[in-house]
């Protein structure tokens, strides 16, 4: 039986107590400390699992506590630093979305991690949900023909953050599928936004991201909206599809629908649009918690040596973007170019799943590591 992978986990306050359960439920991991500057907030997780111990100083959860693996779900201004200390400490890490406050620093992150041979995950969870992996495999598969234009709409009312702006909180979840579904990073982008509640950190915001070959993508995000909408529209040149992740069941649900030119027309009066309204469809999905999958695939990397399809890199690309569409809102909404590996590069799961390159500094790197050795290495941290 191998040894467990020991793991701790700063920051439980909204989300983090959902990565606790998960990563304590799967029984390659031995789920070891929690740490939170809140003291009440500890009490809460001493009760609810006596045997986690807890701390409130992050430095003595990475030096005192004998862990592999870190993962960090504080708030974005503390992800650089929280990230580069448990990296340095030898300790593969898992960084909650977005993976840090700029681009600079995510570039940063992903080489340390690289000289060190470290996994380095970004917790951009909705690629580890059947409805995504089923959009992207109907897609994939030219069933929806030529992908055109993406649509993304996240709204509700709150919760408003105190140190990002609207598409910092929501919209890393439509990029990361973005991303994904069109496996290439965006040639420009332009974001409108207001701050109608509090000065200076915009509530509502409108992304427009251009691709090649004529494709783009929208995305709404809004903490200012009545309803709570978490909806994403795929239209292909023959069918599209709709992804409405509120939706108890029938998430997705494929249109049998497109719009076709008739080939040859003298006249306007003779030109119509062949408008076709076809079946709907509605695809199987397994019923399965995409963060105990996320979970479960940051420890298989550890164990062997992989890439995380989430990686750094990944993760880097993405606050790329976001970082452009706050340089647009300064700009009134000005035209942002990517240029070098943001422009048109491509971004695919292909790239995310390779065996992560050696390191440069004389350890030898994960993938070249044993099970033994994995096990020596942990025994002796
Ligand atoms: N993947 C997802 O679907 C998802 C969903 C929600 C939030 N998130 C991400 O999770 C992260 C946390 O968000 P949240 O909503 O849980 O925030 P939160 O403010 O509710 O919780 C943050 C916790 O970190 C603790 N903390 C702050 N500074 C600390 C420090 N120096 N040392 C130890 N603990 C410290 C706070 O006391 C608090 O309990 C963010 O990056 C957010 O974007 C991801």
């Amino acid at each position: 039986m191998r040894k467990p992978i020991k793991l701790g986990v700063v920051g439980c306050g909204y989300w983090g107590p959902n990565l606790v359960r998960n990563f304590r439920a799967l029984p390659e991991c031995h789920m070891r400390m929690i740490c939170d500057t809140d003291l009440e907030r500890l009490k809460h997780f001493r009760t609810l699992y006596p045997e986690v111990e807890g701390c409130t100083d992050y430095p003595e959860m990475l030096n005192g506590a004998g862990l592999d693996a870190v993962v960090i779900a504080t708030p974005v201004k503390f992800h650089y630093s929280m990230a580069k200390a448990s990296l340095l400490a030898g300790k593969h890490t898992f960084i909650e979305k977005p993976m840090a406050a700029s681009y600079a620093q995510c570039q940063e992150l992903v080489e340390l991690a690289e000289k060190q041979g470290l996994v380095l995950m970004i917790g951009h969870t909705f690629l580890y949900s059947a409805p995504v992996r089923k959009i992207k495999e109907i897609v994939d598969a030219g069933d929806i023909g030529i992908l055109r234009y993406i649509s993304a709409r996240r709204l509700n009312l709150g919760l408003f953050q105190k140190d990002i702006n609207v598409a910092w909180d929501l919209a890393p979840h439509d990029i990361s599928i973005i991303q994904y579904i069109m496996e290439e990073a965006p040639l420009a982008l332009n974001c409108h936004g207001n701050a109608h509640v509090t000065p200076g950190i915009e509530d509502v915001t409108t992304m427009y991201l251009t691709f090649s070959k004529d494709r783009s993508a929208t995305i709404q995000s809004s903490w200012l909206d009545p309803r709570k909408t978490r909806e994403i529209t795929f239209v292909g040149s023959r069918r599209m599809i709709v992804y409405d992740d509120l939706a108890q069941i029938e998430k997705i649900r494929i249109y049998d629908t497109r719009v076709e030119r008739p080939p040859h027309y003298d006249t306007f009066a003779e030109f119509h649009y062949a408008y076709h309204y076809g079946d709907i469809y509605v695809p199987f999905l397994k019923q399965e918690e995409p963060l105990k999958i996320e979970c479960q695939h940051f420890l298989e990397c550890i164990r062997n040596g992989l890439c995380p399809l989430t990686s750094g890199r990944q993760g880097a690309e993405l606050v790329r973007i976001l970082e452009a569409s706050t340089a647009s809102l300064k700009k009134n909404g000005a035209s942002i170019a990517f240029s070098g590996n943001g422009n048109g590069a491509p971004i695919g799961p292909a790239q995310a799943r390779a065996k992560r390159p050696p390191n440069g500094n004389g350890h030898p790197a994960a993938e070249e590591r044993s099970e033994n050795a994995f096990a020596a290495a942990a025994a002796s941290r």
